[in-house]
């Protein structure tokens, strides 16, 4: 298996770049491309037999569209998106060849993937399955095996929910009418962390923020539940109904 090229569409930035560097301590050979450089679609189905797409969510499902036809059988079509459900029907529909969705529950900053959480969606597979595993699991990844609308509605939760709350405290902050510098003597330890994730979303890849919420199939529930738990939050603060407002977080906290 050594001998087979391994071809990823987005593997000159971000996460793209942190699996082709993962692959080529694996001992392949891999080949990357950006919007204007490295091997070009149709060579690379031709090529590789394993063909990954770390594109942005927005530019994925037409980036497959125009690789899969290209695509061989005996090759595996995998994708890394942070979303699983149009990616993988794309794939599948595209192509002929073997089809994995794969969503890394990590970022490109970690040095190695021992311990983390890796979300597999293996759609349509036989050999390829195996191949992938055994080198995930080696290399110390908890592969969680999934289906695509399984990945995606607890996605809305883990990736939507968490982006939203840091987002709308991101939004408030900005015209709350005090700046950092000005709040900096009075930080609290919690304050100080919630700050450093709010740096990092905003000031990171919004984009990838804003995509992972907007295009999931499922974030409408969740956004319907914010807006409602907010009203209800501030009705209860109006009132100052502070027997109220436990009230609602211990009988909310049993259904965790
Ligand atoms: N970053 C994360 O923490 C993370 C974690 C898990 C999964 N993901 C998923 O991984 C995918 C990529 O995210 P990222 O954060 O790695 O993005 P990124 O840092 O913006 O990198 C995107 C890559 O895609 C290439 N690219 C952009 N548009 C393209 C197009 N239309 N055609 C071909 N190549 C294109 C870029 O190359 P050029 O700039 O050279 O054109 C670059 O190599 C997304 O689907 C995201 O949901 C990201």
């Amino acid at each position: 298996m050594k001998n087979i090229q391994i071809g990823i569409i987005g593997g000159t930035g971000g996460i793209g770049r942190w699996f082709a560097n993962f692959f080529k301590k694996e001992g392949y050979t891999v080949h990357v491309s950006g919007r204007r450089t490295g091997m070009d679609m149709d060579e690379m189905a031709e090529r590789c037999r394993v063909v990954i797409v770390s594109v942005p969510i927005g530019a994925t499902v037409q980036v497959i569209k125009q690789l899969g036809p290209g695509m061989k059988k005996e090759s595996l079509f995998m994708d890394l998106t942070s979303l699983k459900t149009e990616p993988v029907t794309a794939m599948l529909k595209s192509s002929i060849s073997e089809v994995i969705g794969l969503h890394p529950l990590f970022g490109p900053n970690i040095r190695s993937m021992s311990g983390k959480n890796v979300a597999v969606c293996p759609v349509r597979t036989e050999k390829w399955f195996p191949w992938l595993t055994e080198i995930l699991k080696r290399r110390g990844a908890n592969l969680i095996e999934t289906t695509p609308e399984g990945h995606d509605e607890a996605m809305a939760i883990v990736q939507g929910l968490t982006h939203l709350n840091t987002i709308t405290m991101g939004l408030v902050l900005g015209n709350a009418g005090k700046g950092l510098s000005e709040l900096k003597d009075f930080s609290t330890p919690i304050f100080d962390e919630k700050i450093n994730i709010i740096k990092k979303v905003f000031a990171g890849n919004p984009g990838l923020y804003a995509e992972i919420i907007a295009f999931n199939p499922h974030i409408h529930k969740i956004l319907d539940l914010y807006s409602k738990n907010l009203s209800e939050l501030k009705s209860l603060i109006d009132r100052t109904d502070t027997k109220g407002l436990t009230e609602l977080m211990e009988n909310r906290f049993r259904n965790f």
